[in-house]
């Protein structure tokens, strides 16, 4: 697939049906994850793989019930690795690198994830506490985003964007 293709054709997928996804393509989604650019080549990205439907569905509860979450087979958890980012780069590190590190890691697997004919959506509205009780996380990881990974039941039509005249500006602002 283009690469414009797949940016542009991705959409948020929030209907799941519950076939499985072989280890095969979690690996290649995880791959796109570690490719991606981060601060000083630090990485500070943690994966969670979290098959057992218990632990999805009470992801889905700590996501403020939005129930699809426990649909999808898979669900790929990113956290940030705050200590990672920090011993490098003190609190700039741990307060703004790591979270974009683990975004860029996110959007990455999303485009992977839609390339290989999967469904996603980033999750970011979680309670993070209970994530992390859940997931039994360490206290210098913040979880970033739950992503339900699935065959699609659903094929939305693109949300619009603001146009490009209204974001862009030359020279200043
Ligand atoms: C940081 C972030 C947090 C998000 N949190 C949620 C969420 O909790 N639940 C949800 O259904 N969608 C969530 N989304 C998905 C957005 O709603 C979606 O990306 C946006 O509406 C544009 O649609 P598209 O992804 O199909 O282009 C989130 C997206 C981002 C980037």
């Amino acid at each position: 697939m283009d690469i414009f293709e797949c940016i542009k054709g991705r959409r948020s997928i929030r209907s799941f049906s519950n076939d499985p996804i072989s280890d095969d393509d979690i690996n290649k989604i995880l791959e796109a994850g570690i490719w991606a650019p981060s601060a000083g080549n630090m990485q500070a990205w943690e994966f969670v793989i979290v098959r057992d439907k218990k632990l999805r569905q009470k992801l889905a509860k700590a996501a403020y019930n939005q129930d699809f979450i426990a649909e999808a087979p898979v669900c790929i958890v990113v956290f940030a690795n705050m200590r990672r980012s920090a011993s490098r780069y003190g609190s700039r590190g741990s307060d703004f690198y790591c979270l974009l590190d683990a975004a860029a890691a996110t959007q990455n697997m999303l485009l992977a994830i839609h390339a290989l004919g999967y469904g996603s959506v980033w999750i970011g509205a979680f309670n993070d506490d209970a994530v992390m009780r859940i997931l039994n996380a360490p206290e210098y990881c913040r979880p970033i985003a739950i992503l339900p990974v699935g065959k699609p039941l659903e094929k939305p039509s693109p949300p619009r964007r603001l146009p490009i005249s209204k974001v862009l500006h030359f020279e200043q602002f």
